[in-house]
């Protein structure tokens, strides 16, 4: 920890005996500063720590703070959050550190979620990757860019797994998997906060939403969770379990309630499972107004919603001001210990102490770091990568796809040209202005080599209470003030003209989100009728999709030559659905939520359990568990992503196929690339068991690997499986395996697995 400069107020007899005091161990040291500073503080100043404010203009509830500046001088907030840029950081921070009796700094957060000004693709996006050490270096350039702007915190990672599309925020996790979510989880800590949160480049993460929050009822957002214990602890859980076991430095709650509490107010999750299960050590911080939010809950008045959370575990409180407003005298009538009130002051403190603000509150903050360290080749060079290993392949028949670098593209719809939706949601502190359009990706990789028709077809969308709905959100949308039959009919005409239609179609990026749940999941309709068509011209139609969230897309599926999903790929997505479309990037995306076939399927993901009658594709059996109208598989399952080039998958090798105990098994496959290009395939290890004391998914993945292959060459991957690999929690929600037998299953996807069984007994 770096203890150069200390600060005036907090200069004097206070530290005197900490400084001069022979070296203690880290935590000694923090503790020793932390009881000094405590023993000097008013029950109100202490209270004030625990007061989080948002300033500026951005909203996610239904109120902003007022009067920061005198809060502030007054001792009365923590931090405060959307304040970015050296000069405004500069500005607040030295009114805490110079006006306020003891010279306490603050916290700055943002929503740094896929990137700071250098946005990334969105996260469900970057999930698509599959690779936790490329994420990790999202995080990291995020972190770098944020601190040298004066950002020290963000809300991130957000780590909710999700099985319901009709959900918005199910774009900013990583899908429907805890394994694979337990990774990235970790991954994105490790990148934002480094080895030392002292530094001045770490960035303090904030795992949310605990918990639960991807699980809303109906996927309609802020909605009800009513959810067993086991399915919590086997399925949700883990991912913010991993993140707090990387070293998250705090934890936000959610706006759900968990069997009829809400999270924000729950002790048994915030104080049972998080701090004594999992031994977290952080701070807790509730969401915007979830601690207010309680009273529309049922919960009871403001003093109720803030003693419920203070006991609950809730260390600060955002935006709501329950703690400001009434702990002194809940404090001062007896009805809640100060011990509640210094203990969730001293974890703030002790993040602050962390992140190094006591020697540093600026931390290094300046305009010359700031333009050194932003936007700069180098990070736009790590997102155009990112962007380019998140596309999915969905489907390439012809191949339709890589386009040859030749000949007349009609490149039509209303997000070829666009420069902001495809940020995405939460795009922090970036600018539209920088970011590369399809449009002027295909000319920077394709040059004046392919001749470009432009048409935009159609509006992004035509539902006018849709459109105002979105606007008042301060949504971008231009509107073709053109009739709708005009704008596609020129479509159309460009279309006839060109070799290959590129269809850039999707989502506008106020549709995922938060609060941005919808019931529809296809095009919008002035979209739909542009793209049937451009089918119809009977040119290949290539169909570039940019969206939030899984889709149904049954129709397009059918009549498209290629579909390829780039979801929204940030300030690089031009250049890199370029590279791809052109074949420069191989694709090897692999989705991370179930893509359905109708609304009405979900929620539908790859890890359910099989029922006593099991699902058969066979309309001779009836009394199985299915539907009449539509089959029970996805469109396009978990896991699932092409290449331009194929692989062929050897059988299953097993070292052993009878183990005991703890030893290891090595199961192998040999992956060939079987075509023409090098490409990466991401092979997939699942595991299941047919026979335990509880009814188990029908598989559940425990592991990956990516491999990239020259044209005819063979690797062989394999994975180690140990005992860990094996277990689940059982009925009694204890964590362990069962003897007996098991499949191992290692495919490309998770319904396109070969399979080998072993037995694994416990030792006698
Ligand atoms: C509400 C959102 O739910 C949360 O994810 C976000 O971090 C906060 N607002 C702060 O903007």
């Amino acid at each position: 920890m770096k203890r150069t400069r200390l600060f005036a107020p907090l200069i004097g007899t206070l530290l005197a005996g900490c400084l001069q005091a022979k070296p203690l161990a880290g935590d000694v040291k923090m503790n020793a500063f932390i009881d000094g500073l405590m023993n000097r503080m008013t029950l109100e100043e202490k209270i004030g720590q625990l007061n989080l404010l948002s300033v500026g203009f951005t909203a996610t509830g239904p109120q902003l703070n007022q009067d920061v500046e005198s809060q502030i001088k007054h001792g009365l907030a923590g931090g405060v959050f959307n304040v970015y840029r050296p000069a405004a950081v500069r500005k607040l921070q030295s009114l805490a550190v110079h006006q306020t009796r003891l010279g306490i700094p603050l916290l700055f957060g943002f929503d740094v979620i896929h990137g700071y000004k250098t946005i990334f693709p969105v996260p469900l996006a970057l999930s698509c990757t599959w690779s936790p050490a490329a994420i990790e270096r999202s995080a990291r350039v995020a972190a770098d860019e944020a601190t040298a702007d004066g950002v020290n915190w963000t809300f991130s990672s957000m780590v909710d797994l999700c099985r319901d599309p009709r959900w918005g925020r199910i774009v900013e996790g990583a899908g429907e998997d805890p394994y694979l979510g337990a990774r990235i989880a970790s991954a994105m800590v490790r990148g934002y906060q480094g080895e030392d949160l002292s530094r001045s480049n770490a960035l303090l993460a904030c795992v949310k939403h605990f918990a639960l929050y991807g699980a809303v009822e109906a996927g309609r957002d802020y909605n009800t969770v009513d959810m067993s214990r086991h399915r919590m602890y086997q399925y949700y859980l883990p991912p913010y379990r991993a993140a707090v076991e990387a070293g998250a430095g705090s934890v936000m709650t959610s706006f759900n309630d968990i069997n009829g509490l809400p999270a924000t107010g729950d002790h048994w999750l915030v104080t049972d499972v998080l701090r004594k299960q999992w031994g977290f050590q952080g701070f807790v911080v509730s969401d915007y107004e979830a601690i207010s939010e309680m009273t529309a809950w049922g919960m009871g008045d403001l003093s109720k919603d803030a003693e419920l959370a203070l006991r609950a575990g809730v260390d600060m409180d955002m935006v709501s001001e329950a703690y400001l407003k009434c702990l002194p005298e809940l404090v001062s009538r007896g009805e809640i210990p100060v011990s509640l009130v210094n203990q969730a002051c001293r974890r703030i403190l002790e993040a602050k102490y962390k992140l190094g603000l006591f020697s540093d509150p600026y931390r290094g903050c300046t305009e010359e770091r700031a333009r050194a360290e932003i936007l700069t080749p180098q990070n736009r060079r790590v997102a155009r990568e990112l962007a380019e290993q998140s596309c999915v392949l969905l489907k390439n028949d012809g191949p339709l796809l890589p386009l040859k670098k030749s000949g007349i593209i009609a490149l039509v719809g209303p997000l070829a040209e666009d420069q902001s939706n495809l940020l995405g949601s939460w795009r922090a502190g970036g600018d539209w202005r920088l970011a590369v359009s399809v449009a002027a990706g295909i000319s920077n990789v394709a040059g004046a080599t392919v001749s470009v028709l432009h048409a935009q077809g159609a509006n992004l969308i035509d539902d006018p209470a849709l459109r105002a709905t979105l606007r008042a959100f301060g949504e971008y949308l231009p509107v073709d003030r053109r009739s709708p039959q005009e704008t596609l009919k020129q479509a159309v005409a460009v279309a006839k003209r060109a070799d290959v239609v590129v269809a850039v179609l999707g989502e506008s990026a106020g549709m995922s989100g938060e609060a941005a749940s919808r019931s529809r999941l296809g095009l919008p309709q002035g979209q739909e009728n542009l793209l049937r068509a451009l089918v119809k011209t009977g040119k290949p139609v290539v169909l570039v999709l940019m969206n939030g969230r899984p889709l149904t897309l049954t129709w397009e599926a059918a009549h498209c030559g290629a579909i390829l999903e780039t979801w929204f790929g940030g300030t690089e997505a031009g250049n890199a659905i370029a590279d791809v479309l052109f074949g420069d990037y191989n694709p090897s995306g692999k989705l991370t939520a179930t893509f359905p076939r109708d609304v009405g399927q979900i929620p539908i993901y790859y890890n359910h359990q099989n029922t006593g009658r099991p699902y058969r594709n066979d309309p001779g059996f009836k009394y199985v568990s299915r539907y009449l109208d539509v089959s029970n598989d996805p469109l396009y399952p978990f896991g699932y992503g092409l290449s331009y080039t194929t692989f062929a998958f050897g059988g299953v090798q097993l070292s052993r196929t009878n183990l005991t105990a703890d030893e290891t098994l090595l199961a192998s496959v040999g992956v060939t690339n079987t075509g023409q290009r090098a490409g990466s395939e991401t092979v997939q290890l699942y595991l299941s068991q047919p026979e335990a004391g509880m009814a188990r998914g029908v598989e559940d993945l425990r592991g990956f690997q990516k491999v990239y292959l020259q044209p005819g060459e063979t690797k062989t991957v394999t994975f180690r499986i140990t005992p860990d690999d094996l277990k689940f929690y059982n009925e009694n929600l204890q964590y362990d395996w069962e003897p007996g037998e098991f499949i191992i299953r290692i495919g490309d996807n998770s319904s396109q697995v070969k399979s080998a069984s072993v037995r694994w007994q416990k030792r006698i």
